[in-house]
């Protein structure tokens, strides 16, 4: 009987102590109430699913503020991914009414307050992506509950335009394009303005990214627009120098999608183009293909941000001025290139296939094209240095993927790395390097032995994988998963990656202009894991040694 007493009292306490929770919250358009998933005794998270940041949008305009509601908004279901072709390309799925976002708020004993805020826009070439439920089966990659209960931080996600609607651009004012980025910009916008009864500290917010999205995030603090929004930004295996996120010739594009659609292309072009009917204006996306050695598949990839005037006033490069009182955290997955090469170069990616040096070539012939045959030369002759006379064929295949990752992406972002250290005044710059190998990679797996973090391979870890769906990673993929986590929520805590409530494996040094210093993340990594000025033989051919040569004539700008 006493016993029963003291359980029933107890279960009371648990039941009234668990219950942290913010309950209804008001916004700037109206109210809101989620969900609160109970984690332990005395910690849950609040999740609140589909909040509308901005009105649906008009077709290839800005977005603009959400009219309000009456009433208490349910937020517990997920709204729509923005209108996007399908994985086959044979179709189009989303909405157009997609400017929405989701919010995870860790409590402990009490209701949060004050904490860090971090926002998460998501990849997918500027084609495709969303963060709006499960990607792939029942996987949710993008559920921020992990970050937000480990990292002590809010989480947000939030829904931007992709590929045509997103990004059609006439390359002037009649259709100025970057409309996903100005949906980027409202939900920051949003955020910074409503997140104070959330639990969140409006000036501490930091915008993160992987591939399209870390450019996303590189051109969120470049742009004007965001001054005194942000403090902090973190771009996972992509930036705005990468060559395939910025668009150096959209009216071309913006011609052939109106001939598709039956627009004309003079001045009526883009009258016509917003009345087209959404669906099909999507379908008429320049394919993605599949990609050769002569005709690599992100050279086609044609819709992504642009010189404005306005959200962009001037190329990427000249903009980093804007992000000099913004902390900036950024680097590359060391085969961030294999994805895409063994997709442009198919024998690169078999086992029992040779890759013919030729291929090499080839692909090297396409990336400096502009250069022409003297180009090829000089950066084949970079690449083989090492190889001796008789090279393996190990060593070809991983040349390849080398010369891939430093192309697509480690030049560009090591490039902007370094500009942002050289403008910067406040801000604080940090580079890594993550090499942990893929898990398809070994005897009786698809990947050779020797693959390292591919592209994409760092989401899983960002998101705490390894603690949600344990059988399948083992205890080295849980150390790194918590390192990711810590050095990311420190970083959003206070701005330097090594300072915050968690322990990390290895100081990781500030990157200045002078001492180009990185950390090497992976599952083993120790306190010596600390590397300085990365690939810097490549990182010459690509920014100086090529730039200076004359250009080939005729070759057509992309
Ligand atoms: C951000 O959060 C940290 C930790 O709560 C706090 O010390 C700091 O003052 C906050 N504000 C800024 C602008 O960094
Ligand atoms: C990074 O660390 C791994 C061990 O985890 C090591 O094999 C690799 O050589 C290191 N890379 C660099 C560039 O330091």
């Amino acid at each position: 009987m006493e016993t029963l007493k003291v359980c029933v009292i107890v279960a009371l306490w648990l039941g009234v102590a668990s219950a942290a929770s913010l309950g209804v919250v008001q916004t700037e358009a109206g109210k809101v109430r989620g969900r609160n998933v109970r984690l332990g005794i005395f910690r849950s998270v609040d999740v609140f699913k589909g909040i509308p940041f901005a009105a649906k949008p008009e077709m290839l305009e800005k977005p603009k503020a959400h009219p309000g509601w009456e009433g208490i908004l349910k937020a517990t279901k997920f709204a729509s991914r923005c209108l996007q072709i399908s994985m086959l390309q044979t179709s189009a799925f989303g909405s157009e009414d997609c400017l929405y976002l989701n919010i995870w708020v860790p409590h402990g004993k009490d209701v949060s307050s004050n904490l860090p805020v971090m926002i998460w826009l998501y990849g997918g070439g500027f084609m495709v992506g969303g963060s709006m439920g499960a990607n792939f089966l029942n996987n949710y990659l993008y559920s921020g509950q992990e970050i937000a209960d480990r990292g002590g931080v809010i989480v947000v996600s939030v829904g931007y335009r992709v590929g045509t609607l997103g990004f059609l651009s006439a390359g002037d004012s009649s259709l100025p394009g970057n409309y996903g980025l100005w949906d980027q910009h409202a939900a920051i916008a949003w955020v910074h303005r409503n997140i104070r009864p959330f639990g969140g500290d409006p000036d501490n917010i930091t915008i993160f990214g992987e591939s399209a999205g870390g450019a996303s995030v590189n051109f969120q603090i470049l742009s004007p627009h965001n001054k005194g929004l942000l403090r902090r930004a973190i771009s996972q295996s992509g930036v705005a120098l990468c060559p395939w996120a910025f668009s150096k010739n959209p009216r071309k594009v913006a011609e052939q999608v109106a001939l598709k659609v039956g627009c004309p292309t003079d001045n009526t072009m883009a009258a016509c183009l917003k009345s087209t009917d959404a669906k099909a204006l999507t379908m008429a996306a320049p394919p993605i293909q599949p990609g050769s050695p002569d005709h690599p598949g992100v050279l086609g990839l044609l819709l992504s941000p642009v010189l404005d005037g306005d959200f962009l006033p001037d190329k990427p490069e000249n903009l980093f001025h804007n992000a000099a009182d913004v902390d900036f955290l950024a680097g590359v997955n060391n085969m961030d290139g294999h994805l895409f090469t063994s997709k442009d170069i198919p024998s690169v990616g078999k086992k029992n296939v040779e890759t013919p040096v030729e291929d090499l070539k080839r692909l090297l012939a396409a990336y400096t094209k502009e250069k022409g045959q003297a180009g090829a030369e000089v950066a084949l002759a970079e690449y083989s240095s090492s190889w001796g006379s008789a090279p393996s064929q190990e060593t070809i295949k991983r040349t390849a993927v080398d010369i891939g990752t430093d192309y697509i992406f480690l030049v560009p972002i090591e490039t902007s790395i370094y500009l942002h250290a050289t403008y910067a005044r406040s801000g604080r710059t940090f580079s890594y390097l993550l090499s942990e190998p893929s898990l398809m990679a070994g005897p009786g797996k698809p990947y050779h032995d020797w693959v390292g973090a591919d592209h994409a391979d760092d989401l899983q870890y960002v998101f705490g994988k390894p603690f949600t769906t344990p059988k399948a990673y083992g205890d080295r993929h849980r150390k790194l998963s918590g390192y990711l986590i810590a050095y990311w929520t420190n970083f959003a805590r206070t701005g330097d990656p090594n300072e915050g409530d968690h322990r990390v494996p290895a100081v990781w040094p500030k990157f200045t202009s002078g001492t180009n210093r990185f950390v090497n993340i992976s599952g083993q990594m120790t306190e010596s894991s600390v590397g300085q000025d990365m690939r810097l033989g490549f990182m010459r051919l690509w920014t100086r040694i090529l730039p200076s040569l004359p250009s080939a004539g005729g070759s057509e700008a992309q």
